[in-house]
């Protein structure tokens, strides 16, 4: 009789984790209070429900500004539109991220450069952004990835003597704070998104944080299809944009997620400084990247992990994978891959002319060298969704007894 879930042993686990994503009688109430205002949209622009929740969380993050736009990829277009991006300008992108990160880049006709990531957080690597910095080079967009801060330092001090614009992508790490600073408040943007795995939540939504005032204007006039109105008309021209605005109903929803951001932040971190000891002491071959020093206040979205088969038998991560949810415990392998591969990277120069040069047919027909980002795309990263940081301790206790069980019998994932 086999002891693995797969092949018909008991499983560890058979109750859910906990649901995400959270909600209570907060968002019940502001939701209600929204509907019975018939103010549902998000024009006239900007609503004042959205300045209100702008301004807090810029504070919470320290940032001087915020809009919000309808997702987290808009979002990145509109910053790189707002700092003047234009056509063949090149922009330097993590190869180990969403598509967006870099398709936003193809969307403004520029054109994404792609760079490896850093083996000890998965984050862009500071030496090849510098490397890859060539006279078209007019921005950089660092992902702080999982639960990782890109090397802010050096990025701020590459991009100060490159006179580069920084678009901190922060999709994955609201309330995370570098050296005491919050993420979105060191570049010249910060994008967020409000997706519904995100750490904060409306089903659908993002919001660019911003340091310039002039910045905020364009940007606040892309969102809103290029009008140019009192409160934004600080700037030469028009611009010429589309309607990426956020509709109330969601912002209510946002309401009650930030009432309760700090608190979830802080009891993340702390789950995932446990999940970190116990998976530490117990197991060897499965290893949650070191949080760098300099994260003040950890965003802890996904607990990423490294996984070494010479621990597990010799079985590939995708098939220990297999065998951790057969179990109850569904983690994820290919969460990302290596970008300029992926599917939803596939921008074709008969479309997106600008490409042609760099990349001949379009931005598959180049292979470059990522060693990083493929072995953690392929081989080596393990991805934990942070709703299993929002439980009790015995949700952890199961997870790393999950993960034994499989280790502990990887003979018959080897022999099958
Ligand atoms: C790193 C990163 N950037 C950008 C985005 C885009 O956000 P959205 O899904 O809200 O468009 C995502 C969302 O998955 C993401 O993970």
């Amino acid at each position: 009789m086999s002891k693995l879930a797969l092949f018909g042993g008991t499983p560890v686990r058979t109750e859910p984790f906990s649901p995400w994503p959270q909600f209570d009688e907060r968002e019940e109430k502001y939701l209600l209070q929204t509907l019975r205002s018939r103010k549902w949209g998000g024009y006239p622009y900007p609503s004042k429900l959205s300045v209100e929740f702008c301004r807090r969380f810029a504070d919470y993050h320290g940032a001087n500004h915020c809009v919000l736009a309808s997702n987290g990829s808009v979002t990145l277009e509109v910053a790189l539109k707002a700092a003047g991006i234009k056509a063949g300008d090149e922009v330097i992108v993590p190869n180990y991220t969403f598509a967006a990160t870099a398709a936003c880049v193809v969307r403004c006709n520029a054109v994404p450069v792609f760079v490896d990531i850093e083996e000890r957080n998965y984050c862009i690597d500071p030496d090849l952004v510098e490397q890859a910095i060539t006279p078209k080079t007019k921005a950089v967009i660092p992902v702080h990835l999982g639960s990782s801060c890109a090397d802010m330092d050096r990025i701020l001090d590459i991009a100060k003597r490159h006179n580069l614009i920084v678009i901190e992508d922060c999709a994955h790490a609201h309330g995370g704070q570098w050296r005491g600073m919050g993420v979105g408040s060191m570049g010249d943007f910060g994008s967020f998104s409000f997706q519904s795995s995100k750490l904060m939540t409306s089903g659908e939504g993002g919001a660019i944080t911003i340091k310039d005032e002039t910045h905020l204007q364009k940007a606040m006039s892309l969102i809103n299809c290029g009008r140019k109105e009192p409160g934004y008309d600080g700037f030469d021209g028009l611009m010429f944009g589309w309607n990426y605005r956020l509709g109330d109903i969601h912002v209510a929803i946002l309401q009650a997620q930030m009432d309760r951001l700090d608190e979830v932040t802080m009891s993340r971190q702390k789950m995932a400084a446990e999940f970190r000891d116990l998976l530490h002491s117990s197991v060897n071959g499965l290893r949650v990247l070191d949080p760098d020093p300099r994260q003040t206040r950890l965003h802890a979205y996904q607990t990423v992990m490294k996984y070494d088969p010479a621990q597990f038998g010799g079985v590939h991560r995708d098939r220990f994978l297999e065998a951790l949810e057969a179990e109850g415990v569904g983690f994820h392998g290919d969460f990302y891959t290596a970008l300029h591969e992926h599917e939803l990277m596939d921008a074709k120069s008969d479309q997106y002319p600008m490409l042609r040069e760099r990349y001949g047919d379009g931005i598959h027909s180049v292979k470059g060298n990522f060693p990083v980002s493929v072995k953690a795309g392929y081989h080596e990263a393990v991805w934990m969704h942070y709703s299993y940081l929002s439980g009790t301790r015995k949700d952890l206790q199961d997870v790393v007894e999950a993960i034994l069980k499989v280790q502990s019998n990887v003979g018959e994932l080897a022999g099958r």
